[in-house]
Order: structure tokens, then C-alpha cells, then sequence
């Protein structure tokens, strides 16, 4: 039995249906991990997704019969990996399929915060349009401009490819240096300094977790140029929200595109005041095709690990 926690793409639901028998508890608010555990008779395998919480207590509950745990997400910062696999249960979860669609957005981001997208349109609606001026509403370039990747994997790697069409100079900051074959010509900075000093756009695109946890803080807001844009798809959490909101009212960061938050969906209040923040609720592999496609990979994955478990019997 599969056990799917949210509503998912019909035609993702049908093929689950086809292959297993389901128990779909279609939740749409916050995940209810009690709700959870009462639902687990005669299940094997979990689909949820990445606002579902799987932390070291939920998962020491699961019954044993349970085998993996797929997310409709790339990432895994809401699962503690080390108590899965203590309890030998897999996970499973949904990369590269959702490459493109979420490096689209990074770039829809950065042109609407450039060029001042979100007032434009507010401005319009409430009928406050005056007509056109020739200091109306004025933006930024984007073409041309110096983007900044932090997180230089799949999806920076193709936020970079589309960038390039912008005839943007592409510099970026990993813990480590990539092959020059991944480069494909962007400049690894090795110093926070050299990297955030020198750039137009700063583009998040690392995992959350750990490792990033508050990396965009005030120290490092303070590296940016005066005018910097910033955008982030990666995770709220690399962000400390009062540091860039405090840079975003002073103009130190001209403005930001903003699809992830921390504690989601109760993102910062302050953010909703900003006139030159533009933000979208996690949308970044919000499309049809991507997130059929995402249901399909965890779906392949549930098989995959399910298969390895009756083997080793
Ligand atoms: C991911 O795949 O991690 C996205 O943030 C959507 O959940």
C-alpha cells in the first residue's frame, strides 16, 4: 500500500493508482504527523512533500512494513536522512526533472525585481497608472550585468546556460571549484568577499540544511554593492530575513525576488511591506510537465526501493 499525503497531478495519481494500492489523504494545510501515523496500516510506502516534516521522532514511529519515504522535492532538509537509514528505509526523492523550470524562475525573478515588475503591476490595477513619463517606474538592466551564483549545481549550472543569452558575466561560489567542463566559463570565487563584491545579481540556488543555514546574512549583505538585486529559489533558510529586510529598506539591495522563506508559508511579515521585494510561493517547479514529471521520477523510485528491499529477503 502507498500512502500519499498531499493532492497530487492526476495523471501521476492514476499511475499510483494502477501500480499500488493507494490511501490518499489529500492534506492541504500544515502536515499533521499524528494524522500520519494513524494511517499506516498495510502501508510499505510513503509519498509526501517537502512541507512535510519526517524528523527523527516521526520516523522511530513509522511501523517496520514502511520501506521508503519519496518526497515531491529535490530536497531533503525535511527528512532526517541518518534516522532513516537506521531504520533501513530508503528515500527517494526527484532531481534534474525539475532543473529548468526552477532555474526559469530564478530568471523571471531576477527580471521582474530588476525591472520592477510586482509595483509596475500593482500600480496598474489600482488604477494609479499616471501614463507614460520618462522617469516612470525606472529599473534596472539585466542584460550585460554581472550575475552571482551561490550553489553552482543543476540548477545554477542552467540558470547560468540562460543567463548567458542575456549576454550576462557569470561568476559563482561552491565549497569547491568545479570541473572546467561544468564551468562552461563562469568565475569561481573562492572569498565571500571577491565574490559578493564584484557582482550585479545574486542568484541562491544551494540546498537548505545545515550547511547554508543563514549564509546571506548581514555580514555578507554588507559585501554586496550598494544597488546589488538578490534572488533566491534555493531555501528560506539560507537567508536571514532581518538582514535583508533592514538592506532592503535602506536601498543597499535595490530589491529582491523571493520564492522560498523561512518558516513557510508564514514568511516574514516586513517582507509584504516592501514595495522592491517581489515574492511567489514557492512556485520554482510549479509546472504541469515538471511536476508530473517529479511524480513519476518519486514513483520510479518507490519501485526501484521496494524491489531492492524484496531482494534482499
Ligand atoms: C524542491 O523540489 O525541493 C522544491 O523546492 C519543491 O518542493
Amino acid at each position: 500500500m502507498l500512502l500519499i499525503t498531499r493532492i497530487i497531478p492526476d495523471a501521476v495519481l492514476a499511475r499510483a493508482r494502477a501500480e499500488y494500492q493507494t490511501r490518499e489523504l489529500r492534506h492541504t494545510g500544515p502536515f499533521d504527523p499524528a494524522r500520519l501515523l494513524s494511517n499506516l496500516d498495510g502501508v510499505t510506502a510513503i509519498l509526501c512533500n517537502a512541507s512535510d516534516r519526517f524528523d527523527a521522532a516521526l520516523i522511530n514511529a513509522l511501523p517496520a512494513a514502511v520501506k521508503v519515504i519519496a518526497t515531491y522535492s529535490v530536497g531533503v532538509e525535511h527528512i532526517d536522512l541518518d534516522a532513516a537509514a537506521a531504520r533501513g528505509i530508503a528515500i527517494a526523492n526527484t532531481p534534474d526533472v525539475l532543473t529548468d523550470a526552477t532555474a526559469e524562475l530564478a530568471l523571471m525573478l531576477m527580471l521582474m525585481a530588476a525591472r520592477r515588475a510586482g509595483e509596475g503591476e500593482r500600480l496598474l490595477r489600482a488604477g494609479q497608472w499616471p501614463g507614460l513619463t520618462p522617469t516612470f517606474l525606472l529599473g534596472r538592466d539585466v542584460h550585460a550585468k554581472r550575475l552571482g551564483i551561490f550553489g553552482m549545481g543543476r540548477i545554477g549550472r542552467a540558470l547560468a546556460r540562460m543567463a548567458h543569452g542575456l549576454n550576462m558575466e557569470i561568476h559563482y561560489h561552491n565549497r569547491t571549484r568545479l570541473p572546467a567542463v561544468l564551468e562552461e566559463g563562469a568565475i569561481y570565487h573562492e572569498s565571500d568577499a571577491d565574490f559578493l563584491g564584484g557582482i550585479d545579481f545574486l542568484s541562491l540556488n544551494a540546498p537548505g540544511g545545515a550547511g547554508t543555514k543563514g549564509w546571506l546574512n548581514a555580514a555578507r549583505i554588507a559585501m554586496l554593492r550598494p544597488g546589488a538585486i538578490v534572488v533566491n529559489t534555493g531555501r528560506g533558510s539560507i537567508v536571514d530575513d532581518d538582514a535583508l529586510i533592514a538592506a532592503l529598506r535602506s536601498g543597499h539591495v535595490a530589491a529582491a525576488g523571493l520564492d522560498v522563506f523561512n518558516n513557510e508559508p508564514a514568511l516574514h511579515p516586513d517582507y509584504l511591506t516592501l514595495e522592491n521585494a517581489v515574492l511567489m510561493p514557492h512556485i520554482g517547479s510549479a509546472t504541469v510537465e515538471t511536476r508530473n514529471a517529479m511524480g513519476f521520477l518519486a514513483l520510479d523510485g518507490i519501485a526501484s526501493a521496494l524491489q531492492r528491499f524484496d531482494k534482499d529477503q
